[in-house]
């Protein structure tokens, strides 16, 4: 007797797609990340794979990122990360368009390719840009020994392991844990934080992987009685201020690769530019509107997102908010509310993406689309 078995519904481990199991994925992904690389008993971080001495990136002057698609937003927040914590400037681009402006580029820039496979064709190219200016490059990659971490000088591995959903989801968590260790790692060396300010900072993200697997449970649930709510909707906006827009832009583009609703992301306070005109009563506006509590910049952006919620409530938007536990003043606000709980400004982004990939999970299923192999996309893009 035969005992039928498909070998890729058995590494799905029970779950319906790839993509819900590497959703799930996210806490031992971001814990497999940071282990060892953390020692709360020094106040320390250790990135061996550096490669570069602390005199060196002492003489760096600047951090140039270049990446595509979610990678990209992951780049995005690392800027914010390394700005503000190392008080270094950064600059982003995407992968595809970084050898067609003719950089100005030099040996005190340091290069930093952030790709989930190691392999994507435009980020190799941005690479090998970097390196004919005499750059130092450093790769932030999920697959050890591909491409990118082959040609850098150092790297920072994202320990996520096999991603097989087209989407990416657990890499890109895992690449912001990564791209926080730098930060913290470059300010310790730059003596722009305390030692208290750094050990606050760690010992958020200690608790990360335990905060995550906390809103799997509490928001799955509800980013599933939302989808049948919106899944009929044709376009959607989601919006973000400061190191919060670039979920909003990931939020977008995880919606629109998988379920093929039209999403746009915007900063929340260029609504008013424009997409203010796109809002009626049927238009679902995801916002991202978490604060840390503790921190009165974090706070100051909070309340300016929440007028600019107000503009939307205000013509009958439908308002989707993602914000923190015991935040009842939203609530009041808008219609729905997704609640994660707080932490460190620069480590909310992990935790606030998680809503918005069950979000447009549960809305793809609910189209009967192919969540794990979206229609026109691969899941590694070795072409320019
Ligand atoms: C493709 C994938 C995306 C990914 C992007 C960059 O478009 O579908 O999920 O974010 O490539 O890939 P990389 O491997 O460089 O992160």
């Amino acid at each position: 007797q035969y005992v039928s078995w498909d070998a890729a519904q058995a590494e799905k481990e029970g779950y319906p797609h790839f993509m819900l199991k590497e959703i799930y994925e996210q806490p031992r992904a971001v814990r497999d990340t940071i282990r060892g690389r953390l020692s709360m008993t020094t106040g320390q971080v250790s990135l061996p794979d550096l490669k570069l001495s602390e005199e060196e990136l002492l003489k760096i002057q600047r951090v140039v990122i270049a990446s595509c698609g979610t990678s990209w937003h992951a780049s995005l927040v690392a800027k914010f990360m390394i700005e503000r914590l190392a008080r270094l400037p950064v600059e982003v681009d995407y992968a595809s368009e970084f050898r067609y402006r003719k950089p100005i580029l030099g040996k005190t820039d340091l290069g930093i390719l952030v790709s989930q496979s190691g392999e994507t064709a435009d980020t190799l190219a941005a690479q090998a840009e970097m390196i004919a200016h005499a750059m130092p490059t450093l790769a932030v990659c999920n697959v050890i020994g591909s491409a990118i971490p082959r040609r850098a000088l150092g790297s920072i591995s994202t320990n996520a392991g096999p991603e097989i959903g087209v989407a990416s989801t657990k890499a890109f968590t895992a690449q912001l844990a990564a791209l926080f260790l730098f930060s913290v790692y470059l300010a310790q060396i730059r003596n722009t934080l305390s030692s208290e300010e750094c050990y606050r900072l760690l010992s958020a993200l200690g608790e990360l992987p335990n905060q995550i697997d906390a809103v799997l449970r509490s928001a799955a649930p509800v980013c599933e009685r939302l989808a049948k709510e919106f899944y009929g909707a044709e376009d959607s906006l989601f919006l973000g201020r400061g190191i919060h827009y670039p979920i909003a832009l990931e939020g977008a583009l995880k919606l629109k690769e998988i379920s093929y609703i039209h999403a746009e992301g915007y900063p929340a306070g260029e609504m008013k530019h424009g997409p203010n005109a796109l809002i009626d009563e049927t238009l679902p506006v995801v916002c991202v509107a978490t604060k840390d509590p503790n921190d009165p910049e974090s706070v100051l952006k909070y309340e300016k997102t929440l007028s600019n919620i107000q503009e939307v409530t205000a013509r009958n938007g439908r308002v989707i908010a993602v914000a923190c536990e015991n935040d009842q003043e939203i609530s009041r606000l808008v219609e729905h509310v997704i609640f994660i709980p707080s932490t460190v400004e620069a480590l909310l982004p992990i935790l606030e993406v998680v809503p918005l990939q069950l979000f447009a999970y549960y809305i793809a299923v609910e189209r009967g689309c192919d969540v794990d192999q979206p229609r026109n996309l691969a899941k590694s893009v070795t072409v320019e």
